[in-house]
């Protein structure tokens, strides 16, 4: 049983610190690790002659993943472009075409609401089923008031019609819509919007717990992004960015002076960058199923990051157009043959550091007296035979606040 007990953020060597506890075992009442240690110490407990027993059979148990990282709406995939790509296109040309977020915004505003909601639902089953028991999720395919709103208040709805919890994020800073583009002062206005006609809605009804801004070449500026996380905050919404993916903006060292959660992607990032981020607590949060999917060499350095300090995480960055995965151990085993990083640094870093960028530490992310028993057990003989088997699903059985989700057994412990 792999704990991840510890009450800091883990950083530098702390991040291979899994916290093992041999022939482990939990007691669970409603919902809530009440206690925890070997299967002797469990067994000898008072509480355990009348309790419900689950054996998972020698299995390897963990937390469930934290995807801190998804634009879980949208209305279906961009497959046309994956071909595109091939032949040798690039992201932003793609974009410029009006292909990209653009082409997913259309979709998206054509689809109903019932659409998207079966979409989403079936994409969380399989959330579920690859060992995810929390994910963020962002709107910015819908870009006008009415689809932004529909999009939060899915997150919103799908939250209370089925068992994973979903953190809800606003992205209509993701890129300017096409009825603002190329307009003078088209921007400007659609910032106006954002901020004066969209934040306001969301923040009276708490639609979104976060604010994020796509901060790059093609989507907005520096100062831009800094005015939208700004206004967000007002409302009520944490600032968190997509930082140095396609170029390096000086977006990671805006989010460390507006103390973002998180900077995401981290690709094109300097040594100034590294260092800022290592003394901060935003979160550095890596992606590399986008490097992946898009066919790129360079991932985010990683090891530069663990070294000088910072909270790495590690999330799927499920979207239609640069990594169109939901499963974590898919994301593990990136990280350890791309991204350099050990099979415990790459699970601390899916597990506990990822509920950190989602603030929601003391609740979730490690298996300790008190959380949340949201538990994902494999079919493994070794935690490190979880990203060793890439692209196959060992994921023997998925526990939300103490329920199975998904697995053999479709019934409470
Ligand atoms: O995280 N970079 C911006 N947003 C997404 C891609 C969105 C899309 O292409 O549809 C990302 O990579
Ligand atoms: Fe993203």
């Amino acid at each position: 049983m792999l704990t991840l007990r510890g009450s800091d953020p883990r950083r530098g060597d702390s991040l291979s610190n899994l916290g093992i506890v041999k022939d482990g075992a939990l007691l669970v009442r409603d919902g809530v690790i009440e206690d925890i240690g070997t299967r002797a110490e469990m067994d000898a407990l008072p509480e355990a002659r009348s309790a419900q027993k689950l054996d998972v059979g020698g299995r390897v148990v963990l937390p469930g993943f934290v995807d801190s990282h998804t634009h879980l709406i949208h209305a279906a995939s961009r497959a046309e472009e994956y071909e595109l790509k091939i032949e040798g296109a690039s992201y932003e040309e793609i974009a410029r075409k009006g292909g990209g977020i653009l082409n997913s915004v259309k979709k998206l505003r054509a689809a109903t609401s019932a659409a998207l909601k079966k979409r989403a639902h079936s994409a969380l089953k399989l959330f579920a089923a690859y060992g995810t028991t929390t994910l963020e999720a962002k709107s910015g395919y819908g870009l006008d008031v009415a689809s932004e709103l529909k999009i939060l208040g899915l997150h919103k709805e799908l939250n209370l019609e089925q068992p994973l919890e979903i953190v809800s994020t606003f992205l209509g800073a993701h890129v300017v819509p096409a009825e603002f583009r190329g307009k003078t002062g088209g921007t400007e206005r659609y910032i106006k919007l954002l901020t004066e006609s969209l934040m306001p809605r969301i923040g009276e009804i708490r639609l979104a717990e976060f604010c994020d801004v796509f901060c790059d070449r093609g989507a907005f500026t520096r100062e831009e992004s800094k005015r939208i996380l700004q206004a967000g905050r007002q409302w009520g919404m944490l600032p968190r960015l997509h930082a140095e993916q396609l170029t390096r903006t000086g977006a990671a060292q805006l989010g460390v002076q507006l103390k973002a959660a998180s900077c995401d992607h981290l690709e094109k990032v300097n040594r100034a960058d590294i260092a800022a981020l290592a003394k901060s607590h935003t979160v550095a949060t890596l992606l590399p199923g986008c490097d992946f999917h898009l066919g790129l060499k360079e991932y985010a350095p990683a090891r530069a990051l663990i070294e000088a300090g910072a909270i790495v995480s590690l999330a799927t960055d499920y979207n239609p157009g640069t990594s169109p995965t939901l499963s974590m151990p898919m994301i593990l085993s990136l990280a350890c043959t791309q991204l350099r990083m050990k099979p415990a640094e790459a699970i601390a870093a899916a597990t506990i550091n990822a509920a950190f960028a989602l603030g929601r530490e003391k609740r979730i992310g490690s298996l300790e007296v008190g959380k949340q028993a949201d538990l994902a057990v494999f079919e493994v003989a070794d935690y490190r035979e979880i990203p060793y088997y890439f692209g196959v699903n060992h994921c023997w059985m998925t526990v939300k606040r103490g329920r199975v989700i998904h697995g053999i057994e479709q019934a409470p412990i």
